[in-house]
């Protein structure tokens, strides 16, 4: 044949193979399911019947997309569906607990994973994250009496644990979270001026201290190596054991790769194993980065401070462990469903997951940020959040309003997009005694982004919705609370009814 023009020489001057605009995404559809249609109507009745609680408005009447977790709702891979199916039912001892650990070691490096033979378990699953925080907290707070467990920012299931343990858990956000700096890629980051002087107060008051990865309180934003490093190296020094709460080590990771100095050119999988030797253990729901339906797990490290510090801390914890979920090696787990995990941790770390996961999310924060909307910018990694607070910024909309609540319902009602209030509600709480309303320093409405499950379609659809309520937030109304202000963890419980203003 001829030898022609040569095709780079021909393609150089064309836009970036790379480009998110030319790219298309990095896996296809492998099964569908298609949606029950539902008019605006039904939608409406059936969110009146449930008290406008989004949490108990039926999933398959949610029409447009749900975005009320990224936990658990992750569309698996086919290599996940194909690994059911090599799961064992066994009572003790499952194949895939020896597959999980194994990939355990390979992720999160050496140390983690149990060693059946070295007699003493720092390797425990649990069904979910939150059973692991429940085994963790509940032996912690037989330790002593007035504990306070400092975070980067507790999830509220944490936070509910600890205290259900008669324990403080106390919320160091960083400074930089509330600052209008799009620039500011690492808002997640522990206060690391605070927790000094925390330490230098109350060191004996803690029994440990956690970094959340990212910070899903804290508008799903990452926290940096050198702010892991920093509060390691603090926690160290007072001799005090450092915790990740895990579930999104990758997304972390995948932000200190492409936003911190020096680690442009480092695999995930290393960025991910440094970020882990800084420290003593952590909880995790695989029901996040594992990408699997199901799932949870407390990992101690074997020679860190924690094992050292809490010699009778890993019995007691598998005690729990049996009493409540099963055995050590399955532990509320199908072993079916452990296979999924070993596999989706593996992908999870795959770069064009990872790249394409993360760039949706943070395009849809674009969009409703070009739409005007008042979104925490940059989009953490999980998830875009709409601060409600200047959402409704001269409507006249009152804390006690619990206008996030509001505009989840007429959302869902009206366009059948499901999204979860995680602000003045979720963590506020009041008094009936006294009448008294706490309000946390946060108050936003999450749109948290299922992976691997929308196409760009159903996210602009979102941000447009969004966009023709925020038009009409003067004629938004306030709701009341008619069940369960005064409950804890009340969001996923209460009932709430518009009231005209
Ligand atoms: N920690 C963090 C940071 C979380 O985001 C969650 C769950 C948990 C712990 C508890 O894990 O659900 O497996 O018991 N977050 C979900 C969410 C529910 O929607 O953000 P779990």
């Amino acid at each position: 044949m001829a030898a022609g023009i040569d095709i780079m020489s021909v393609s150089k001057g064309l836009k970036s193979e790379n480009d998110l605009e030319t790219k298309s995404r990095p896996y296809f559809n492998h099964s569908i399911e298609l949606k029950r249609r539902c008019t605006k109507e039904e939608r409406a009745k059936v969110l009146a019947s449930v008290g406008l609680n989004v949490f108990f408005f039926p999933a398959e009447m949610v029409s447009g997309c749900d975005m009320l977790s990224d936990s658990g709702t992750t569309t698996m891979t086919n290599e996940q569906w194909a690994s059911l199916h090599m799961g064992d039912v066994a009572y003790g001892s499952n194949r895939g607990y020896f597959v999980l650990m194994d990939q355990v070691k390979k992720t999160f490096g050496d140390g983690f994973s149990n060693s059946l033979a070295s007699g003493k378990p720092n390797a425990f699953l649990f069904h979910q994250g939150r059973a692991a925080e429940d085994a963790l907290f509940t032996a912690l707070g037989k330790l002593g009496k007035d504990m306070v467990i400092p975070s980067n920012g507790h999830f509220d299931t944490t936070q509910a644990n600890i205290e259900a343990n008669g324990m403080q858990a106390l919320n160091l956000f960083s400074p930089e979270l509330g600052a209008e700096n799009p620039e500011s890629h690492f808002k997640g980051n522990m206060d690391v001026t605070r927790f000094k002087k925390l330490l230098e107060e109350s060191a004996d008051r803690i029994p440990v201290a956690f970094l959340t990865i990212t910070n899903n309180t804290a508008g799903g934003s990452p926290v940096s190596m050198r702010n892991i490093e920093e509060t390691s190296r603090l926690a160290h020094d007072s001799g005090i054991p450092l915790l990740f709460d895990a579930c999104r080590f990758a997304e972390n990771a995948w932000f200190i790769k492409n936003y911190e100095n020096g680690y442009a050119k480092k695999e995930i999988r290393d960025i991910v194993k440094e970020m882990f030797s800084h420290v003593d253990g952590f909880a995790i729901s695989f029901k996040k980065d594992g990408l699997a339906n199901m799932g949870g797990g407390l990992f101690l490290k074997e020679g860190g401070i924690f094992m050292k510090k809490y010699n009778g801390l890993p019995d007691a914890i598998m005690n729990h462990q049996i009493t409540t979920e099963g055995h050590p090696t399955y532990g509320g787990i199908s072993g079916r469903d452990i296979m999924t995990i070993a596999v989706g941790l593996d992908t999870v770390l795959k770069d064009e997951y990872l790249d394409y996961r993360i760039k949706q999310v943070q395009e849809f924060g674009l969009s409703m940020h070009g739409l005007g909307l008042p979104v925490l910018m940059p989009a953490g990694g999980n998830a875009v959040y709409l601060d409600v607070n200047k959402f409704f910024d001269g409507t006249g909309i009152k804390p006690e309003d619990f206008g996030g609540i509001s505009l989840t319902a007429l959302l869902l009602a009206n366009y059948g997009h499901r999204a979860c209030e995680l602000g003045y509600f979720a963590f506020g709480s009041y008094d009936k005694s006294t009448g008294k309303r706490t309000f946390p320093e946060v108050n936003f409405v999450r749109f948290a982004v299922p992976r691997l499950r929308y196409e760009k379609q159903d996210l602009e659809s979102v941000a447009v919705a969004v966009k023709t309520l925020y038009e009409e937030r003067e004629k938004i109304p306030p709701v009341e609370v008619v069940y369960g202000e005064d409950l804890p963890l009340r969001h996923f419980k209460a009932r709430f009814a518009f009231r005209r203003q």
